[in-house]
């Protein structure tokens, strides 16, 4: 946890509720948190849930590791501390966008139980959703996959401290939603997260059925 730096600063109320927020979304704002291997297949699954929602009329918004990392993160490399303060703003920010109301798709490496924990109990204590997602998938078939080239890069030595090669991944011991992607379709899974979703309330649907069966996601 980061110690609070600046003194005599006090929140700062509103007057519209985030109540009043969801009611004109017509949803509930909630964090789906995927962590898995590079190449797992996070982003793969969070762009295909994202079509998924969006045809639910669902507002959805996707923080992706790299594009993260080429923005507000661009100052953080992938020391332990680096990847703890990524995992920290991202979770900060995935926390303002569940209490603006929209479902954040949240896809990173997040290689440390201790910061997916951090990220938790700070939703937790804000009164949100918080899902996380194990993207589980072998690393002989990340690597066999390897869409950047990545895997490569790091056994030449190209690529220092590269997770699940040099630098270690802690898989979550009680993920609410564990997926094998090394067997099973894109469609399956987008299918077990939207099952979820609604099971937990998390996607209301009594608008479901204004904008379509869930059983007929398209992704
Ligand atoms: S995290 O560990 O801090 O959560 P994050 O998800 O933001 O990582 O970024 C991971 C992405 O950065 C990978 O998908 C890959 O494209 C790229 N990358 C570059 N160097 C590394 C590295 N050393 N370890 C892992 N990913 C790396």
């Amino acid at each position: 946890m980061v110690d609070q730096k600046a003194t005599n600063v006090v929140w700062h109320e509103g007057e519209i509720s985030r109540r009043d927020r969801y009611k004109i979304l017509r949803q509930t704002g909630a964090t789906i948190w995927f962590t898995g291997l590079s190449g797992s297949g996070k982003s793969t699954i969070a762009v295909a849930l994202e079509k998924a929602l969006h045809s639910l009329g669902k507002l959805s918004y996707r923080l992706d590791g790299d594009n993260v990392r080429l923005g507000i993160n661009k100052n953080l490399g992938f020391s332990e501390e680096d990847r703890s303060e990524n995992i920290r703003r991202i979770g900060e920010i995935a926390k303002l966008f569940g209490d603006a109301g929209t479902l954040s798709l949240s896809s990173f490496i997040s290689p440390y139980i201790k910061d997916r924990d951090c990220v938790r109990e700070l939703h937790d204590a804000a009164d949100l959703k918080f899902v996380e997602v194990f993207v589980d998938c072998s690393l002989e078939v990340a690597e066999e996959r390897d869409p950047k080239g990545l895997y490569k890069k790091a056994r030449a030595g190209e690529i220092k401290h590269f997770t699940g090669i040099d630098d270690p991944y802690e898989a979550p011991q009680k993920p609410e939603i564990h997926l094998h992607t090394d067997e099973m379709t894109l469609q399956e899974e987008v299918q077990i997260i939207v099952d979820y979703l609604v099971a937990n309330d998390i996607i209301q649907t009594e608008y479901l059925t204004r904008a379509g069966d869930v059983t007929q996601v398209a992704v």
